[in-house]
Order: C-alpha cells, then sequence, then structure tokens
C-alpha cells in the first residue's frame, strides 16, 4: 500500500530538531523545571495547581466545564481553594491519610477534579473509575485495592456494594445524599477551608491506580508514582505543543489513563486552560464545544474521528472550528483514511500517539516539526528508548515484525502490580518492558503498529480482558462456557463477540442473546458487553480446560487456526 506523507506546515514548528533533542536528552535536565529539585518537596496536586498560583498566575483560567447548556470556568486560585476544601473534606471527615486509597467514581463534572486534586493534596493513591462501571466491576477494584474511601454521586452510589467492602470507612456523595450512613459531600465542602498544608511526599510515593485488563485474569492495578510528573510535563511541550494561550482539550474520560495523564496533569503541569466537556459524544456537542470555548488544540481518539467522519462533512459547516490548531490521536491504530479526512476537513495532521496505560506518558508519537506518514505512530519521544525484540530480547533488523519494547527506566512507568508481583515482573524481558503489541520499524524509524500479540481486545479505543467477560458470562445461568474475542469493525476497531455453549434444557435464541448481552452490561459494564453472541454446541479448548480464543477469531475471520496440537478433541 501506498504511504501518504504530510508535510509540517507550521513555519516555526516544535521539536524541529527532534534528533539533535533526542541524542542530548537528560531527564535530569528536565527536573531542573520544578522546585523539588532543590527541595525535595513532592506533590502533583502542587505543581499543577498551587505553584501557578505562587507564581502570579492566580487568575489565568484553569478549567472551562461544559455539559449541555451549562457552563462554568474555573482560575487556577479557584481550583486552588476548591482542592484544598476537598482535601480538608477527605481528612477531616473522611480520616483519609498518606497512602490511602480514594476512588472517584462519577462522571465528569468540577467536582471529579477537586476530589481527585484534594485527594492527591493529602497523599491518598486515587483510584478513578470510569462511570459506566457496574456492581461487579466497582467491587472488584475496590476489593482488590482495599479502599478506604469513594466519592460518587447518586446516580451511581448504588452500584457501591459497601457491605461486602469491610475495608471501605467511607462513601462520599457529590450531588446530595438522604442516607445517613454517607457522608453528604456539598455540606462538607462547604463548611470546609480553603487552607491546607499540602502533604509533601518522595517522588516515588504512589499517586494513582489505574486498573486494566490483560487477556488472563481480573483486571490489573497499574500503580504511578508523582515523579511521572516529567513525563507528563516534557511530552506535554513536545508533543501536544501546549503554549501559554493555548485552550487545550482531551476528550477522555479520567477512568482511563489518558483523562488523568493527558487530561489532568500534562495541560495543568503546563499550565494550560483545560477544557472538560460532561455528557455523552454527539458530532454537535463536540463540534459545538470547540467553536464555543474555542480550542486550540485537540486530543481525541481513532473511533471518535471515525464516527465525526461518518456524520458527513455537511455538518462541519455549521461549525466555526477555526480555532484548532493542533490535532491529536491515541488509543488503537489510526487508519491513513481519518488522516486524510484530517486534512480535508480540518487542513490539519492527526498526530498519532502511542503509549499505554503501563508506560504512564507518551512513549511513540508524532511530532509537530515532523513528516507524518498515515498509518504510523511516530518515532519515540526524547528519553525513551523503543526496539523491535524477538521473544528472547533479540533486537530485530528494520522492517522486521516483533514486539514492540521499551528499554525500561523511564519516570512514567508504572511501578507496580498492586499486590501481583508475578504479574508485574511478567511484562519484562532483561532490561525491556514488553508491551504486548507487535509492530516494525522502518529505514527512517518510524514504527507501525500490527497488533496486540494477546487476546486484549480494544474497543471504541476501549481496552478490555475477554478473560472477566467470560467469567461474567458463565454466571448466567444459561452459559455452559464462553469464549470472547475481539472482531474487526470500520468504526469501533474491535467490538466484542462472545461465542457460547449454553447449558442443558436452554434454548439457543435471539431472547437468550439479547438478555445474556443485557446482564453483561448490567453486571460490568457497557461497554464490555458482547455486540455479538453466536451460539456453539462446544468451544475449542486445550486439554487443561483452557477455551482457545486463537480458534474462536480463526473461525471469525475464515483464516488457518495454526497449529491444534494442544486443542482437547474429544
Ligand atoms: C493499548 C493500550 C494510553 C493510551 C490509551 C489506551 C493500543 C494505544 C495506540 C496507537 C495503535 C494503540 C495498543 C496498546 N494503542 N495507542 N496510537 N496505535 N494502538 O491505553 O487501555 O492501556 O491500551 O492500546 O494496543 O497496547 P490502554
Amino acid at each position: 500500500m501506498k504511504v501518504e506523507r504530510y508535510k509540517v506546515t507550521d513555519e516555526n514548528p516544535n521539536m524541529k530538531n527532534y534528533e539533535e533533542v533526542y541524542e542530548n536528552f537528560d531527564w535530569g535536565e528536565i527536573e531542573k523545571n520544578f522546585s523539588w529539585s532543590k527541595t525535595n518537596k513532592f506533590n502533583m496536586a502542587y505543581e499543577c495547581i498551587d505553584k501557578h498560583v505562587d507564581e502570579g498566575y492566580g487568575d489565568k483560567t484553569a478549567l472551562l466545564y461544559k455539559n449541555g447548556e451549562t457552563k462554568s470556568s474555573y482560575t487556577f486560585k479557584d481550583m486552588q481553594d476548591a482542592s484544598n476544601k476537598a482535601a480538608n473534606v477527605l481528612k477531616n471527615e473522611a480520616g483519609v491519610e498518606k497512602g490511602d486509597r480514594v476512588f472517584i467514581f462519577m462522571a465528569r463534572s468540577p467536582e471529579l477534579y477537586f476530589s481527585l486534586l484534594g485527594a492527591l493534596k493529602v497523599g491518598a493513591i486515587v483510584g478513578p473509575l470510569f462511570e459506566a462501571f457496574m456492581e461487579k466491576a466497582v467491587k472488584d477494584r475496590l476489593e482488590n485495592s482495599d479502599a478506604k474511601v469513594i466519592v460518587t454521586t447518586p446516580e451511581l452510589v448504588g452500584r457501591i456494594p459497601a457491605d461486602d467492602l469491610p475495608n471501605l470507612e467511607k462513601v462520599i456523595v457529590v450531588g446530595g445524599t438522604e442516607d445517613e450512613n454517607h457522608l453528604d459531600f456539598d455540606a462538607a465542602f462547604e463548611n470546609a477551608s480553603k487552607e491546607f498544608d499540602t502533604e509533601w511526599l518522595d517522588k516515588e510515593d504512589g499517586m494513582i491506580l489505574h486498573y486494566t485488563s490483560g487477556s488472563t485474569g481480573q483486571p490489573k492495578g497499574v500503580l504511578h508514582v508523582h515523579y511521572a510528573m516529567i513525563q507528563q510535563y516534557i511530552s506535554g511541550k513536545y508533543v501536544l505543543d501546549l503554549k501559554e494561550d493555548d485552550v487545550y482539550w482531551c476528550t477522555a474520560d479520567p477512568g482511563w489513563v489518558t483523562g488523568t495523564s493527558y487530561g489532568i496533569f500534562a495541560p495543568w503541569l503546563n499550565r494550560v486552560t483545560n477544557v472538560v466537556v460532561g455528557g455523552r459524544f454527539s458530532p454537535e456537542a463536540w463540534y459545538g464545544a470547540i467553536e464555543d470555548l474555542k480550542v486550540t488544540v485537540w486530543y481525541s481518539a481513532p473511533t471518535a474521528f471515525r464516527m465525526l467522519m461518518g456524520a458527513g462533512d455537511e455538518i462541519i459547516k455549521d461549525y466555526d472550528l477555526s480555532s484548532l490548531r493542533h490535532l491529536l490521536s491515541v488509543g488503537e491504530p489510526l487508519n491513513p483514511e481519518v488522516v486524510k479526512w484530517g486534512m480535508e476537513v480540518f487542513n490539519l495532521r492527526i498526530h498519532d500517539t502511542w503509549w499505554m496505560t503501563e508506560t504512564g506518558a507518551h512513549m511513540i508519537t508524532n511530532f509537530p516539526a515532523m513528516e507524518i506518514k498515515g498509518g504510523s505512530m511516530g518515532k519515540p519521544i526524547p528519553g525513551v528508548e523503543a526496539a523491535i525484540i524477538d521473544d528472547e530480547g533479540n533486537e530485530l533488523p528494520a522492517n522486521r515484525m516483533g514486539n514492540l519494547a521499551l528499554k525500561t527506566g523511564w519516570p512514567a512507568m508504572m511501578r507496580e502490580i498492586w499486590k501481583n508481583k508475578p504479574k508485574f515482573d511478567s511484562y519484562f524481558i532483561g532490561e525491556w518492558y514488553i508491551s504486548g503489541d507487535s509492530a516494525y520499524k522502518d529505514e527512517e524509524g518510524y514504527y507501525w503498529f500490527q497488533g496486540r500479540v494477546d487476546d486484549v481486545i480494544m474497543t471504541a479505543g476501549e481496552r478490555v480482558g475477554p478473560f472477566e467477560i467470560e467469567s461474567k458470562l458463565v454466571e448466567h445461568p444459561a452459559v455452559q462456557e464462553a469464549g470472547v474475542i475481539g472482531k474487526p469493525d470500520p468504526v469501533r476497531g474491535e467490538i466484542v463477540k462472545a461465542f457460547i455453549a449454553v447449558r442443558e434444557g436452554y434454548d439457543p435464541s435471539d431472547e437468550l442473546k439479547e438478555e445474556i448481552r443485557k446482564y453483561v452490561k448490567e453486571g460490568l459494564a457497557a461497554h464490555a458487553a458482547p455486540r455479538e453472541i453466536e451460539f456453539k454446541d462446544k468451544l475449542p479448548k486445550t486439554r487443561s480446560g483452557k477455551i482457545m480464543r486463537r480458534v474462536l477469531k480463526a473461525w471469525e475471520l475464515n483464516i488457518d487456526a495454526g497449529d491444534l496440537s494442544s486443542m482437547d478433541e474429544d
């Protein structure tokens, strides 16, 4: 296939001398931008908010929030006051101490950001949960992390099985509560002081816990530390290209890592006005937000771009999108057609970025001053060494497909998988971190994504583990066994497809499909519910009883299933 190349259009682009910056890069130099390099007083929340107030930028707009017709705006000083109040609520009313796990389970609203920053100021480890999670998903995560406190809203509080969680001491409700077992956030916030002594931490202290799916086992808690900030800060400059007057919008929810690393930390570490849009996706709401808030830098995902593409180019004419100057994408392969569409409708290049929950920040990206090759993820950011290696850890030459690997030691790398050392250790071969993606590098050093090595499903930019869904499926009385795969889909990248063998006495009907789908949706999460279900008499299994998803996938794609010697034929 012919590769489209997109030239640099900016006259004075950022990272013009990528090679030189890359060669001479030293994280120690980046540290000097922070006062902690001398004082050793660490706290992400301080660097995001209070520092800017101390330096005379208290009046600058930090947060622009929009949800339908509702709009509000907060300066860095407002954010300081509000996060201090939230910190006081957490510490004084809920007894939160340094190192405690505080979960935040709510739809995007200003209070989500106040509470998250407040929890960091107390020194807690924050666990953000996506609002679509249902009871089982919530329970698994709170249980695994021994969460002490959760901040939520009246819409979601019913999904928290507090009675089954002995370590959960407080449920805090934002937006009113009648239940006297819950703490009323609004009342406590109202009365709380605006003064708070931020807890000074060590750079290696835990900061945020993001649960993410693998191909086996329950979701794992990926722990990041406060030191991740230096990479989030510098990638905000080099990759997001953030400048003083930017109005930046990252469309990701803080329940996912993009929504924290690049929806909270990178913009605020760079003292930039950060846009948060609440509510659901619609082309009107999104284009409307860009026009209304005059967004300049926009970070979104291929699925969203494809949905906008699908909505047609006519609708774009109803909006003034001329404020946009820099576009970025993450989460799944950015199709060359989408980059082409971006050029046509925005007259801007969409810059793909590759990284993952575990890496904490950008790893491989397209820089403002780099020629874009449509379909390529770009090149490693300065301070990060990438390579394509074989299963033994040997580096492969250009154009050979293999494991996309990263040399360990970048600042934002996860430090732990919560309570699971063996899982953590399984990520590494020698000094290489193995991403689980396969890719190749071309002669010019551009990386090209080829697929996942494992069975992880990426649907609409969200990573779902087949095991978690299979486990939920087999809880349904009609399901004997279930195998889940990702099926290629033109808009969502992949959709979740389940193969199911039903128990004796159950009729494999369309009604049953619907019922099972609903069961997963209501029990786990909407995005995890299989969009497609196919009944089978029996599923392919290994002799040890493991469902062979590889075979299911081959059935689905009508391709050869490869070596079947481990399959149980009986
Ligand atoms: C997986 C990580 C932190 C980013 C949001 C997703 C896939 C991510 C790209 C890209 C092709 C991509 C990979 C990766 N992925 N970015 N630019 N091109 N694939 O984070 O949920 O931890 O998922 O997302 O397969 O391993 P995540």
